[in-house]
C-alpha cells in the first residue's frame, strides 16, 4: 500500500510529534561522538541499511572525523505494512566486508530481527568485527536478539515515522519523529 498525496497529509495532521527536530539533531551528534571515540583508528566499512537509514546516514557521515569506506544494504522486513514479517534482501552484504571492521547504520531497532540477520551475514562473509549504530531503539518490552553499540534515542513502543522512517511509504523526509495517535 502506498499513500496518495491527500492521505499522506491527513496522516501527518492526525499524528503526534513525539521528538522535535532539535532533539533528533542532538541524538545524531551523540551517536557521532560515540563512533568518533570508538572507531577512529579502525578504518571501518560503513554499511547503511536502505531505505530507512538514508537520512540518518546522510547526516551522520559528515560528523565522522576519520577515514572510512561506505556501502549500503537494502533489506526490508515490514514491507509497506506495520507488521513484522519475513526478511527480504534486495541488496545483500557482499565480499567487500571481508577482513573489515563493519559499522552497520540503521534507523530503528524494534524486535531486532533485521539487525541480527545482518550481523550474521556480515560475520559469515568474514568481517573482522561488527558494530551497529541505530538512530532509535524502540522500548517494546521484549528481549532483543541484538543490542546496538550506538543508539541515538529511545522511542516508545508505537509506530513512528519521519527522519527516514516511512508510514506506508510516505514521510521519510520529515525532520522530526511522529507517532500515529492511539497506536
Ligand atoms: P526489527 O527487525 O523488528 O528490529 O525491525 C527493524 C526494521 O523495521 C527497521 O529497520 C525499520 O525499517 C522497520 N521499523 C520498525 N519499527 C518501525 C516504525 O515504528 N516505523 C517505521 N519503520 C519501522
Ligand atoms: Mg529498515
Amino acid at each position: 500500500m502506498t499513500l496518495g498525496n491527500r492521505e499522506a497529509r491527513t496522516i501527518l495532521q492526525d499524528a503526534e510529534m513525539i521528538r522535535s527536530a532539535d532533539e533528533v539533531q542532538a541524538a545524531v551528534q551523540r551517536v557521532a561522538d560515540g563512533i568518533n571515540a570508538t572507531l577512529a583508528d579502525q578504518h571501518p566499512l560503513v554499511l547503511s541499511v536502505m531505505g530507512g537509514a538514508v537520512v540518518f546516514t546522510g547526516q551522520l557521515l559528515p560528523m565522522l572525523d576519520f577515514p572510512l569506506d561506505f556501502d549500503y544494504l537494502h533489506v526490508s522486513r515490514y514491507g509497506n505494512g506495520q507488521q513484522g514479517g519475513v526478511l527480504h534482501w534486495k541488496v545483500a552484504p557482499r565480499e567487500n566486508v571481508k577482513g573489515k571492521v563493519v559499522l552497520v547504520v540503521d534507523d530503528i531497532l524494534d524486535e531486532g530481527e533485521t539487525l541480527h540477520a545482518i550481523k550474521q551475514r556480515v560475520l559469515e562473509l568474514g568481517a573482522s568485527q561488527f558494530y551497529s549504530a541505530v538512530f532509535a531503539d524502540k522500548a517494546n518490552g521484549k528481549g532483543k536478539p541484538i543490542q546496538a553499540d550506538f543508539v541515538g534515542m529511545e522511542l516508545p513502543n508505537r509506530f513512528v515515522f519521519g527522519y527516514g522512517m516511512d508510514i506506508h511509504g510516505a514521510w521519510r523526509n520529515l525532520p522530526a519523529i511522529y507517532a500515529v495517535k492511539g497506536k
